[in-house]
């Protein structure tokens, strides 16, 4: 008699429930890093939109920010923390190897006995973790799944170094990812390159450092480079998603991209043929780049104003939205890869007062 196995299947559509964000307790303008560098603040914000970053504190770690994120996630979400079946944990800069961050994080947010791993894609982290998360349900191996993107990236900056110290920050963003009736996370794809892995990354190894031949390794970059691979590829990986996930960029509500640099977004935003009704995350002009955690803090501080100032307006819009995609013969829009809130309303401020709430949001319209 054959033995046959059983193996689990899920529900057939995902969404995220809630965001949860935690950014560095210091806002550090860019006069405070110019003298090692020999830099200026003009210099700083012309070639990269940044005004301020966030940096944690000597005593904060990336464990505490991540359970920070992840706890708001989980409580926005209204699903219990023992329901939690993984918590998965984008971050390159926890200074600990083992145990992982995320088994930290779930044990204090109270999702024990979840499945807990780190993952290592620096600023693709978190859409790599909607990603997995959302496998993981579909699959039927998990019922929910908390994802956090977190950095301490100041620990790993040497402030005479003006390739990238000065972009850096600190903070962490979460989501909880669940079982939907529509689809709510586009389909990934994927655009790794490792050939290119000199361009950017730590300049020496910890080894390297005990044995006493390198200081303290910290991130370098090729800017140049990294910038025009940025532009030029990104785009062409996000151009695939869109079409992989049926909707076209004037669909979209909001654009979210990884917070490198303003010029790389807007560049980007521009290659995209972004209408001007979509919103533009520019959270990196007051928070800097804080790699896996960049997405889903820009997308909690635009889902903030969105619920908040234009909160009213947001009804009616999603109606009138929905019936032009009806007209137009086409399926209910996902908001792109890595973004599922229904974000359209935030697209439009009504009165001068709520166009100040969204600036103070870091909410930008083209
Ligand atoms: C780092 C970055 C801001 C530099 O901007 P850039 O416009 O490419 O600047 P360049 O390196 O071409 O240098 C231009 C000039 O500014 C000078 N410069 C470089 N860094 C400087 C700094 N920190 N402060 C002041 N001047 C600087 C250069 O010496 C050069 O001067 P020159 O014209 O007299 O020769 C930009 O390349 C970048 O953002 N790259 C990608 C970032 C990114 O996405 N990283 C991914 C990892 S998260």
């Amino acid at each position: 008699m054959s033995i046959s196995l059983t193996q689990p299947t899920g529900p057939a559509h995902t969404r995220i429930y809630a965001y949860g964000a935690a950014r560095g307790e210091n806002v550090v303008p860019n006069d405070d890093l110019v003298g090692p560098i020999d830099s200026s603040d003009e210099w700083i914000r012309q070639r990269t939109g940044i005004i301020t970053r966030v940096r944690a504190g000597h005593d904060t770690s990336a464990i505490e920010l991540g359970t920070d994120a992840a706890r708001e996630a989980v409580e926005r979400s209204g699903i219990p923390a023992d329901k939690i079946d993984a918590v998965i944990v984008a971050t390159i800069s926890n200074p600990k190897q083992t145990p992982s961050v995320s088994a930290i994080v779930a044990d204090r947010i109270g999702a024990n006995p979840a499945a807990a791993y780190d993952l290592n894609a620096a600023c693709a982290g978190f859409a790599y973790g909607v990603a997995q998360a959302d496998a993981l349900i579909r699959g039927g191996i998990a019922t929910y799944a908390v994802v956090v993107g977190v950095e301490k990236l100041s620990d790993l900056v040497d402030p005479t170094d003006r390739s990238i110290s000065f972009l850096l920050g600190d903070g962490a963003g979460a989501a909880v990812v669940g079982p939907s009736e529509t689809p709510g996370i586009g389909p990934t794809v994927w655009g790794s390159d490792g050939s290119k892995a000199e361009l950017v990354g730590m300049n020496a190894t910890l080894t390297e450092f005990r044995d006493g031949t390198v200081p303290w390794p910290t991130l370098r970059q090729e800017g140049p480079s990294v910038f025009r691979w940025a532009v030029w590829d990104m785009v062409k990986v996000a151009r695939r998603a869109l079409e992989a996930a049926g909707v076209e960029a004037a669909d979209l509500a909001a654009f979210i991209p990884h917070q490198a640099n303003l010029r790389i977004i807007d560049e980007f935003a521009k290659q995209l043929k972004l209408p001007d009704t979509v919103t533009i995350a520019h959270d990196i002009e007051t928070t800097g780049n804080t790699s896996a955690a960049s997405i889903p803090l820009a997308t909690h501080r635009l889902a903030a104003g969105a619920s908040g100032a234009v909160r009213r307006a947001r009804a009616a819009d999603r109606v009138r939205r929905r019936a032009r995609l009806r007209r137009a013969g086409r399926r209910a829009p996902l908001t792109g890869t890595h973004s599922t809130i229904d974000l359209s309303t935030a697209r439009r401020a009504s009165s001068p007062e709520e166009s100040r709430t969204r600036s103070r949001n870091g909410i930008h319209q083209r």
